[in-house]
């Protein structure tokens, strides 16, 4: 039997539907710019830091000479006060579906399990679901130098649960998330339609079932 030390979720997407509120937030700062937005550019943002994004979606409309540095802190400050008046509607039922029995049967097997989420808002998020001690570590992202597709995040969590990244199993709903844990060389679960690279793939978060991912997990070889 192949050896497992841990699980490392990622939060916005997987956990709960966050990543809907960082798109609405998105949406508005870029329509007062006047930056066309829609949903297939925003997958490009999921995983992605929140200067990094508004740099992207400056790109998008050809803006990204127009700011100074200072103006861009600000436009993210917006953004970002858009996105946390979304979470304020944010409570413990929007838990997405099965992730809670997800959890419950990982932890039941003495497994530990981490948050690696690039959002400085992850805390706030893990306390508005009741989550705040439901996790062995948060990776603080004030302290992560590198955005996913970095395997940083990953590796932090992993070492800090004192787990080899060979042995653990990462859950993503990215395409940068899941070149991160690709990049850190664990196995990689991604959670939605097209999202290529996953080692593992369902379509939503009520059909991660903790069985199937441990077989999967144990016929992977990986190079193969
Ligand atoms: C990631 C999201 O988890 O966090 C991104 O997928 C978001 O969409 C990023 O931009 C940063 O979040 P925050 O809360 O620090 O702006
Ligand atoms: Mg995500």
């Amino acid at each position: 039997m192949k050896k497992l030390d841990a699980v490392v979720f990622d939060l916005d997407g997987v956990i709960t539907d966050t990543a809907h509120f960082h798109f609405l937030a998105w949406k508005k700062l870029a329509e007062e710019l006047g930056i066309p937005f829609d949903e297939a550019f925003n997958e490009k943002l999921k995983g992605i830091s929140r200067m990094d994004s508004l740099d992207l979606i400056l790109h998008n409309g050809n803006q990204q000479d127009r700011f100074t540095d200072q103006e861009k802190e600000e436009m993210a400050d917006r953004k970002n006060r858009h996105y946390q008046e979304l979470l304020k509607k944010l409570g413990p039922d929007d838990i997405l579906p099965g992730i809670l029995e997800l959890i419950a049967e990982i932890k039941g097997e003495g497994l530990p399990i981490a948050i690696a989420s690039v959002s400085k808002n992850a805390q706030t998020v893990l306390e508005a679901l009741d989550l705040e001690t439901a996790f062995d570590y948060v990776v603080d992202a004030a302290t992560v130098r590198n955005s996913k597709p970095d395997p940083e995040i990953f590796l932090t969590a992993c070492e800090k649960l004192g787990a080899l990244p060979e042995h653990s199993i990462g859950i993503e709903d990215a395409l940068a998330g899941i070149a991160a844990i690709k990049a850190g060389g664990m196995f990689a679960v991604g959670v939605g339609p097209a999202l290529d690279g996953a080692d593992y793939r369902v379509d939503t978060t009520a059909e991660l079932d903790w069985g199937r991912i441990k077989k999967a997990y144990e016929n992977f070889s990986p190079g193969l």
